[in-house]
């Protein structure tokens, strides 16, 4: 019975040497200083000032001041020993009409938190777009308008002008699926728009930013590597009736396959297409060679995967596939083998790479209100997620890096800051940064350049 004596055998599983050790954060989560220096509105602000939109009326507005305590924040994560940290540029703070006159001000701000973090040795991951679109650009159409994604272009080349000589790895845009379905189809994120069609053409114009951006990217920083972060959540059927296999094989065509697929230059997945019943107006000729620009990395988020049961059939029967009751605060499934499976079909099928885990995390309470706060739950949820990182790069997936979400508790969209992600415990009242024992067990597995799991 070998496999009982590996169960109580300690294993240390060894990262390959230059992986990069990160942690994620997005700029509307963390910046607040909303009005300082020239920054113009983002759709954001104006959804969360909207009564009913967030929880408890939270608003981003001073989130985790990280404008004003940035280097206190470089700080922190030069203490945890961390090799690389992603963040992104706030599009309104550095052309705060969405197009038109580019605010100094807020450039310099990006320039010099690059700078600081490369001078302790940390590599910065830089991203462009994680929601914070410009207000005026949205009263213009936002992404369901065609003009978004050349305004996005034009930003993206101001931006890689700036930083591109020193930031090695940019990315253009963040999760597009969640901008177009939460933005535009569910409402439940900004700016709270809820139509079908507006959502397809926003997802659309999404991946055509990308496409710009990147061709933006390389002119102005021919030394940038350039990608884009997907999210993915594998959807496997309950059972093994045909009829869940179809539907969990559409769900996959429009949560996985979606963005992919045009990225990797096989456009748009028919049973995708024909689910959405999508006529596909807004791609014009040239539009998918324009997307489907050569990617240096792919950034991939994984937090869960989806069970889909189709409604024709009985909701229970015995032997069905279920979720495990284990879930974080988000309410979301804790199934680590997900992230292998994700890692290993980019390779496998998609021939992607290499590959960064650009965000995987969990909201939990804090086991004690005293530092270190004692959050063990997520200290095994990031053991068994880097455990999975690291079957995925034994059966050959090319994962050059990890990032934790999020350094710090922040600004967590339609939750506001009930839901709590970070390494760091963030007072919300005083803003005093704590680092919890997950923060101390990450910084030991950094160092080591491995994890200990039994
Ligand atoms: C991702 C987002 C990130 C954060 C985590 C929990 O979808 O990219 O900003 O909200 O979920």
């Amino acid at each position: 019975m070998l496999y009982c004596v590996g169960a109580f055998m300690n294993q240390n599983l060894t990262f390959p040497e230059g992986f990069l050790w990160g942690a994620s954060t997005s700029a509307y989560q963390i910046e607040g200083a909303v009005r300082a220096d020239g920054r113009g509105e983002s759709i954001w602000d104006r959804f969360s000032h909207t009564p009913g939109h967030v929880v408890n009326g939270d608003t981003g507005d001073v989130a985790c001041d990280h404008y004003h305590r940035w280097e206190e924040d470089v700080a922190l994560v030069a203490e945890l020993g961390l090799s690389a940290y992603r963040l992104t540029v706030a599009w309104p703070r550095v052309v705060p009409e969405g197009s038109g006159p580019v605010n100094e001000a807020g450039l310099g701000f990006y320039d010099r938190l690059v700078d600081a973090l490369l001078a302790k040795g940390i590599e910065p991951m830089v991203v462009l777009y994680h929601w914070d679109l410009p207000q005026m650009l949205e009263e213009r159409g936002g992404w369901p308008a065609r003009a978004t994604a050349l305004a996005f272009a034009d930003y993206a080349a101001v931006v890689a002008a700036r930083l591109g000589d020193r930031v090695r790895l940019i990315a253009t845009c963040n999760e597009p699926w969640c901008s177009a379905t939460l933005g535009y189809l569910t409402g439940e994120h900004a700016p709270g728009r809820r139509s079908r069609e507006g959502a397809l053409a926003a997802g659309h114009h999404l991946l055509l930013a990308h496409g710009l951006g990147a061709q933006a990217i390389r002119a102005a920083a021919p030394g940038a590597r350039v990608g884009i972060i997907l999210d993915f959540a594998p959807q496997h059927p309950a059972s093994d009736d045909p009829r869940d296999v179809a539907l969990a094989a559409v769900a996959d065509a429009q949560r996985n396959r979606w963005y992919l697929d045009p990225l990797t230059g096989r456009g748009y997945p028919e049973e995708g297409v024909a689910a959405h019943h999508w006529a596909m107006e807004e791609v014009l000729p040239g539009d998918l060679d324009t997307i489907c620009q050569p990617l240096d990395f792919l950034g991939v988020n994984y937090y869960s995967r989806h069970v889909v049961r189709s409604p024709e059939l009985p909701q229970q029967a015995p032997g069905l596939r279920r979720p495990s009751p284990h879930v974080t605060d988000m309410g979301w499934e804790i199934y680590p083998p997900g992230l292998t499976e994700t890692l290993v079909r980019l390779d496998a099928e998609y021939r992607v790479g290499p590959l960064y885990v650009t965000e995987n995390g969990a909201a939990f309470r804090d086991a004690s209100p005293a530092p270190p706060f004692n959050d063990l739950r997520r200290i095994a949820y990031l053991r068994d997620h880097l455990a999975a990182v690291h079957t995925a790069i034994e059966q050959g997936a090319p994962v050059r890096g990890y990032f934790v979400w999020s350094l710090l508790d922040n600004f967590e969209w339609a939750l506001g800051y009930s839901q709590r992600f970070g390494l760091v415990h963030v007072n919300h009242d005083t803003q005093e940064r704590t680092v919890r024992a997950s923060g101390r067990w990450y910084a030991a597995a950094a160092a080591a350049g491995r994890v200990a799991v039994d």
